[in-house]
């Protein structure tokens, strides 16, 4: 059973120690969906400065919609889930054409726009219009399970339903935004993964979890599937003060980045030798790796083979030249970074 005073309590605990979080600030539509979609997958401490970055770049949502989408993937750089970005600059269009570049603040139209859930709709809803729409994200997830005692798989459909049914019990009627930030924040700050500030919580005696010692048991999670193990091979070549980068064009993760060509090897890893498909007209000179990066559903090794250039006519169609210097004019992905940071471009 719930304490009486919960919403009391919250209100309480988010005063004394809520972050004081730019976009915490605003109840500008556009910022918050910057913010919301900025944050997903990413700690605050991280994508706080691409939401100060991109406020700079793209004051308005007309000024995002009219920026090349090269341009606004080259902003997000760093942050992954490019297709987030992608979706970003969908929707500023979007809101543009279809709404007079003046973001919707209601969840039913909000939870149509392309890169918005369930989530990001009633945080934009409940912050911007104090519409009175619940949100649930993992700190929520986290800190309701544990207080009521939740054992459904939170990374099942069925668990939205159960834990909005609560929380539209819970939820403050007159301070809907305030309650929403409050909820993240208890989850984000004090009700933590691994070790929640249970002595000094005002919710324990109510709490299920810390009842039964069980803190560590919530949220229940269905577990993932493993992921794909994939061997890449980049080619760093070099020819004067030019090198080649090919554009991803396939629907997937890394769509309209720019990266080395590279050759996926099966299994075991290639030898450092460049390999057969481009013996002809490679010569390696160096070997750099092997680079690991973690993907949702992917598991990456790759490798960097630093080569001259020994016959430009040979070179493949889909290999543009550009200027060394030019390099960071380009939006790359992480694993790019990575590999460039190992070597002096
Ligand atoms: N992460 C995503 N949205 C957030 C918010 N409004 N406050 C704190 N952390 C967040």
């Amino acid at each position: 059973m719930i304490k009486q005073n919960f919403l009391p309590e919250l209100h309480f605990w988010y005063n004394k120690n809520k972050r004081d979080l730019p976009f915490r600030h605003t109840t500008d539509a556009y910022k918050i969906w910057l913010s919301e979609i900025i944050l997903q997958q990413t700690r605050v401490e991280q994508g706080l400065p691409y939401y100060i970055k991109f406020l700079k770049l793209f004051p308005t949502v007309n000024d995002l919609a009219t920026a090349s989408e090269e341009n606004v993937l080259k902003a997000w750089q760093g942050l992954g889930y490019y297709s987030r970005a992608r979706n970003l600059h969908h929707t500023a269009n979007t809101v543009v054409l279809e709404f007079e570049g003046v973001f919707p603040t209601k969840y039913e139209e909000l939870i149509k726009l392309k890169g918005v859930g369930d989530y990001t709709a009633s945080a934009i809803a409940s912050f911007s219009s104090k519409e009175v729409v619940p949100v649930l994200d993992g700190n929520v997830y986290r800190f309701i399970s544990r207080l009521i005692g939740i054992e459904t798989p939170i990374n099942t459909p069925k668990a939205v339903k159960e834990f909005k049914l609560v929380l539209n019990e819970l939820i403050d009627h007159k301070k809907p935004d305030m309650f929403n930030q409050a909820i993240i924040e208890f989850g984000a700050l004090h009700c933590t993964p691994k070790s929640p500030n249970c002595g000094s919580c005002p919710f324990c005696e109510s709490c299920f979890a810390f009842a039964e010692n069980r803190i560590t048991d919530f949220p229940v999670k269905l577990k993932k599937k493993k992921p794909v193990e994939r061997f890449l091979n980049f080619y760093l070549v070099e020819f004067n003060e030019s090198i080649f980068i090919t554009k991803r064009e396939e629907n997937n993760i890394w769509k309209n980045l720019y990266e080395f060509p590279f050759i996926e090897s099966k299994e075991v890893f290639m030898q450092e030798t460049v390999g057969d498909e481009f013996n002809d007209f490679l010569e390696l000179e160096s070997v750099q790796g092997p680079f690991k990066h973690l993907l949702s559903h992917q598991k990456i090794m790759a490798k960097l083979m630093v080569c001259k250039l020994n016959s430009i006519s040979l070179i493949p169609d889909d290999w543009i030249e550009i200027s060394k210097s030019k390099f960071d004019d380009y939006p790359v992905h992480r694993l790019m970074e990575k590999m460039v940071e190992s070597i002096e471009l």
